[in-house]
């Protein structure tokens, strides 16, 4: 009886095992049909217990493992086997956390990581970036894994020092240990790295170099370079010349954020006409916009933002060709706005996407005719000392999601013209210039629009129509426009979207509807108006919140219903009463 049970069910899960087999017979041939020679791997047991091993040390609270299980180890999530010999080649085990939204950080690995990743002795390729990996240091142990091809371990803020013996990797193309917004690791010899002949990618930004004077020679040893980022690094010196250059592939040097503090023109990397990503922003470079940007005819992307740099760009940038984006704020040009755009390589006008020129003492009248700068999508002009009107060709900038022109001393009129042809813009920043908005109240502004700032701008005395029609409104500034009118019914519903409102120094009267409460705003602004009636319910979202000089009235209420309010300004009103043992809270 027994016997025949069992040979039952061997029968029985025979059958089951043929049917899997069969199953994933079925799941190789139909992807043979793409892929004619992929073949089925099958996990290899000792680089199977390696990457359990490895799982153990981690802490991974969002479950991203939990495919790591069962035998099939070659089909767990991140995991990559050799379709040849089944050896585990790669390990793809990106987090979330550089995703800008809130709680991907919830969504990362963390612990430490075992050295029974040594088991896996034919990886080619590891990502652990966007993890969390809190004060672990970069493993000393991973310059054993002779095959690796390619590390990134970006964004994970590890501390302590880099391991020389990543030196011992003679195959790697790609190291990325970009800490940049931690700047918790650091190295005091990098001759390691001159080993690293093949590298092609290089990312050290955030490791605090900052006892290495002689970096430039160990980064010349290696002749593959394509991209070198040493952004914050706190590099300190650099050479006027490279005699003999390596880096004749390299086409993306970052240096930002350094501190070289020596003259712009006397610079190894003007020698490097083949660059096409040049970034050096925050150094301290100083002396004349250099004649030598005239010489890199491959730039495409070029920073010189933020460096002592004074005086009008160069006059012979005739041959850049290929510019897309151009930033030069926190400059000191200190001329004309027209010669700077005259200067301007005319043969990349209709290439250039970026222009950032905020604060960079740019003097005169806007051009009222520009060559067509069609593909701009960005244009900073902000902070400077501008004067006359707001030209008509900006209005023509189909593609520009972003518009500044604060802070500076602009008059005249913006009507329709100025902004109907702008249609994906999104942000339009004209605050603190002399300018009034001119539009007919049936105007329709780009839908697309989604923070605006017009304060000390001229928009009233009735209150902007136009504003109805804008449904996704992040920020909103209209302070001090000379508005004098109630708030539309309307208003509150499109305000329901903003995370900042403000609307102070104004004549608006009428009272604060109780709807107030249903917005979702973090700043609020009302303060220098006409605001009769009590305080209604306030947004639960609310943490600064400015009503001061109103005639506002009546007891406070009951219960604010704001738990995280830092600021609350309340002077000059009438408000009567006590003071509710709610605010104790
Ligand atoms: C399949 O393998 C054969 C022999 O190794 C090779 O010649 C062929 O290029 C491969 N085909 C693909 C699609 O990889
Ligand atoms: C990581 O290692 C430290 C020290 O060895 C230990 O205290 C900690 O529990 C480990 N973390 C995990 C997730 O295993
Ligand atoms: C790896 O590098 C370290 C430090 O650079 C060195 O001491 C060690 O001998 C190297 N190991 C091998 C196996 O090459
Ligand atoms: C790292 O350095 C950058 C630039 O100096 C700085 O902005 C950032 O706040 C620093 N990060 C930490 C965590 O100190
Ligand atoms: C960089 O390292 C040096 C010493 O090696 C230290 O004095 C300095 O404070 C470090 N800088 C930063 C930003 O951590
Ligand atoms: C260029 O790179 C090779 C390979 O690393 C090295 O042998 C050579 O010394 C380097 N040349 C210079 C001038 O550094
Ligand atoms: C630009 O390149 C030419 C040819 O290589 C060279 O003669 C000239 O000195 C360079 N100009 C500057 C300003 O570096
Ligand atoms: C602009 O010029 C003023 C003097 O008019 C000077 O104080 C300021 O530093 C300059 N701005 C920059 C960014 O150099
Ligand atoms: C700006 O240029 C003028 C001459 O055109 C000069 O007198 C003035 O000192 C410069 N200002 C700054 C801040 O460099
Ligand atoms: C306002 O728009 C209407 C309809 O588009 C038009 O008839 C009228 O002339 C415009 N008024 C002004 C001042 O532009
Ligand atoms: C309001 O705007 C005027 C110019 O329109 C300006 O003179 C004044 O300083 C501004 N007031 C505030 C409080 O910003
Ligand atoms: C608020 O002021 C308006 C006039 O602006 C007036 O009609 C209304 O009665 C006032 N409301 C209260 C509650 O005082």
């Amino acid at each position: 009886m027994d016997k025949v049970l069992l040979s039952i069910h061997i029968v029985i899960f025979g059958a089951l095992l043929l049917f899997t087999r069969g199953k994933s017979f079925v799941q190789s041939s139909s992807s043979s049909h793409t892929h004619p020679n992929h073949t089925v791997t099958s996990c290899i047991a000792s680089e199977r217990s390696a990457l359990l091993g490895f799982k153990a040390g981690l802490s991974d609270p969002a479950y991203l493992l939990s495919s790591w299980k069962g035998d099939e180890c070659c089909k767990w999530k991140g995991v990559h086997c050799s379709t040849r010999n089944s050896h585990v080649v790669k390990l793809d085990l990106q987090g979330h956390g550089c995703d800008p939204n809130s709680d991907a950080w919830t969504q990362v690995l963390g612990g430490n990581i075992s050295s029974s990743l040594l088991g896996l002795r034919h990886l080619q390729y590891l990502d652990l970036s966007c993890n969390g990996f809190y004060g672990v240091q970069v493993p000393e142990f991973l310059g054993s894994l002779h095959k690796l091809r390619y590390i990134d371990l970006s964004s994970l803020s590890f501390i302590g020092r880099i391991p020389p013996q990543l030196g011992n990797l003679s195959n790697l193309q790609y190291l990325n240990l970009n800490s940049e917004y931690f700047n918790t690791t650091y190295s005091m010899d990098i001759t390691w790295l001159s080993q690293l002949t093949s590298l092609v990618h290089l990312d050290l930004s955030g490791t605090n170099l900052t006892t290495i004077v002689h970096w430039l020679p160990v980064v010349n040893m290696l002749p593959s370079l394509k991209v070198l980022h040493l952004i914050n690094c706190n590099l300190r010196t650099s050479s006027a010349s490279l005699q003999l250059s390596n880096l004749t592939f390299l086409e993306t040097l970052d240096l930002s954020a350094n501190g070289f503090h020596t003259h712009i023109a006397r610079n190894w990397f003007w020698d490097l006409t083949s660059l096409k990503y040049l970034y050096i922003s925050s150094n301290g470079f100083y002396g004349q916009f250099p004649d030598e940007i005239g010489n890199m005819t491959s730039i495409v992307k070029l920073d010189l933002s933020s460096n002592n740099l004074f005086g009008m760009i160069p006059s012979n940038l005739k041959n850049i060709c290929s510019l897309e984006e151009f930033f030069v704020h926190e400059t000191n040009i200190n001329g004309s706005i027209t010669k700077f755009f005259q200067r301007l390589p005319s043969c990349s006008w209709n290439k250039l996407t970026y222009l950032s020129l905020a604060s960079s003492n740019l003097t005169g009248r806007l051009p009222t005719k520009l060559e067509p700068f069609n593909n701009l999508i960005y244009l900073d002009i902000s902070r400077n000392k501008l004067i006359g009107p707001m030209p008509l060709w900006i209005g023509e900038l189909t593609k520009l999601t972003y518009l500044d022109l604060g802070y500076n001393s602009l008059d005249g009129f913006i009507h329709e013209g100025h902004l109907s042809g702008l249609e994906s813009l999104e942000w339009l920043w004209l605050s603190d210039n002399s300018l009034t908005l001119t539009v007919n109240s049936t105007w329709v502004p780009p839908s697309s629009l989604t923070n605006i700032e017009l304060r000390s701008c001229l928009l009233g005395p009735k209150f902007p129509p136009w504003l109805r029609w804008l449904t996704s409104l992040d920020n909103l500034d209209i302070s001090n426009t000379s508005i004098s009118d109630t708030v539309p019914d309307w208003f509150w519903i499109t305000a329901s979207t903003l995370y900042t409102l403000k609307m102070g120094h104004n004549k608006i009267s009428g009272s604060l509807p109780s709807t107030i409460e249903f917005m979702g705003a973090t700043a609020i602004d009302l303060g220098s108006n006409q605001f009769n009636g009590t305080i209604p319910k306030l947004p639960i979202s609310l943490s600064d919140l400015d009503l001061s000089r109103n005639k506002l009235d009546g007891p406070l209420p009951l219960d604010f219903g704001t738990p995280n309010l830092m600021k609350l300004v309340l002077f000059d009103n009438s408000i009567s009463g006590t003071i509710p043992s709610s605010f104790a809270k």
